[in-house]
């Protein structure tokens, strides 16, 4: 049993176990491993936005009054002063990630990273130094593919000249901008700790900096028309971004929305703005490969794309979640959630608040969940090769799928349909319940 918190998280770490328990035979064939993507998660923001439920938190004022002043002009909102940040103890973090990083190593040995992500939170409110720290310790580790792909999130609020370009030099490849809109009461009704001057500056330099990035809109904002729908996509696309995810406003449990939820644009409207984004993408030459992810040719989020291929992925960070396959079976951890805990339990060597093996029975689903979100589907072979299961696995939900008009597949590839696409959630369902 493990301790729980009142706060129903857990306290106590899960054993540890040696790697031989992840070696031992099982009812999985898997004949090989998938690729292999690192995820880094830094858990602080200026402010937790309204519609959040992603694992952030604020980093907190000082009581006296003087040294909370915001040290004017650093970033966009004013940089907050040095009290305000010690809230954010970056060093004993990047310390904690690298000792998780290292218990971690066992489980991943001989395999090299494909990409990286260093999510948040606002991992932009990190020194560029301590970025650099991080991608150091993590390069004297592991090995890198030659191509690797490193993106880090970013958010307008914290731009400041040359950080942008500083995060570059440091090795990321490419910058992710927390745009979400670039109307500026749309910006206020979500929270936003930046306005639209900020977010156009952060974009320019961004442009700038990093020969490849991506800018988070999202759209269905309380009190959004369809028409400024339009003006923000357009606006977005005058700076030819090579790769845009645009996101519904969810309504997430637990939120500050979700207790005063805000006027919303009803579903019909929403579906219009959804055809008007795919419309303006479209004429701007970016495909739309995911459900939510447009880009244009040779610019397709590989971190993310591994994500949706049923790659694994080792996360290192507060709350983080890793999926890492063995010969026999596929296992799934998260680490502690709280910043101070995490730090605690990663610095004394076992940062894992949970494990579970997948059951082969949730494999099907597992992967139809996310292979099904990509305009091109899967390849027969990857389902067999990820899963360990025999496509007879998943052959009657896929014959309930083409009888409904939701896939299309040839002898090598299933395709979610345009159909398909707009049920996405029908479709993923119906393999459910297929167990192997
Ligand atoms: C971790 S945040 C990105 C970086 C940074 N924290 C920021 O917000 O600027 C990831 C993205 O998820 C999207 N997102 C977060 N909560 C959402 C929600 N409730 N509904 C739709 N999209 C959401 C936003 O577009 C956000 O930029
Ligand atoms: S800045 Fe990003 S991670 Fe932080 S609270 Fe807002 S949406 Fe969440």
């Amino acid at each position: 049993m493990i301790p729980i918190h009142p706060s129903g998280a857990a306290t106590e770490s899960v054993v540890q176990r040696d790697v031989q328990h992840y070696m031992r035979p099982g009812t999985l064939q898997l004949s090989s491993l998938p690729p292999l993507s690192l995820y880094v998660h830094l858990p602080w923001c200026i402010k937790k936005c309204p519609y959040c439920d992603f694992n952030s938190h604020e980093i907190t004022a000082p009581k006296t009054p003087l040294a909370s002043a915001p040290q004017g002009g650093a970033f966009g909102l004013g940089r907050p002063g040095a009290a305000w940040l010690d809230s954010m103890p970056e060093q004993r973090y990047a310390d904690a990630v690298i000792a998780d990083l290292e218990a971690a190593l066992p489980l991943i040995w001989g395999r090299s990273i494909h990409s990286i992500f260093i999510g948040g939170g606002t991992p932009s409110l990190f020194a560029p130094a301590t970025i650099d720290r991080l991608l150091g310790d993590i390069r004297a580790r592991l090995r890198l593919e030659a191509d690797c792909e490193i993106t880090m999130e970013a958010n307008p609020g914290t731009f400041e000249k040359d950080r942008f370009s500083a995060f570059a030099q440091a090795g990321v490849t490419r910058l992710s901008i927390g745009v979400q809109s670039f109307n500026d009461n749309h910006l206020k009704a979500l929270g936003r700790v930046h306005d639209r001057a900020q977010a156009l500056a952060a974009v320019e330099e961004a442009a700038r900096s990093f020969k490849t990035f991506n800018l988070d809109i999202m759209y269905a904002l309380p009190g959004q028309t369809l028409e400024q729908v339009g003006q923000d996509v357009a606006q977005a696309l005058q700076f030819a971004p090579p790769h845009i995810s645009i996101y519904h406003l969810t309504i997430e449990p637990n939120t500050y929305f979700a207790k005063f939820p805000p006027q919303i644009p009803e579903d019909d409207t929403a579906y219009a703005m959804l055809d008007h984004i795919t419309e303006l993408t479209a004429a701007a030459g970016l495909e739309r490969y995911e459900v939510s992810a447009y880009a244009k040719a040779g610019h397709r989020c590989r971190h993310n794309l591994n994500y949706w291929q049923f790659g694994d992925y080792l996360g290192v960070g507060a709350g983080a979640h890793s999926k890492l396959s063995f010969a026999h079976r596929v296992v799934r951890q998260v680490r502690f959630r709280e910043p101070r805990l995490y730090m605690d339990k990663a610095l004394g060597g076992n940062a894992l608040a949970q494990e579970e093996e997948v059951a082969r029975a949730d494999l099907p689903f597992e992967y139809m969940l996310n292979a099904l979100r990509l305009r091109h589907g899967f390849g027969l072979r990857d389902f067999c090769e990820r899963t360990g299961l025999a496509i007879t696995a998943i052959e009657a939900a896929l014959q309930e799928a083409e009888r409904k008009g939701l896939v299309e597949r040839d002898f090598a590839r299933v395709r979610p349909t345009e159909r398909g696409f707009d049920f996405l959630s029908d479709l993923q369902a119906l393999f459910l319940s297929n167990a192997a």
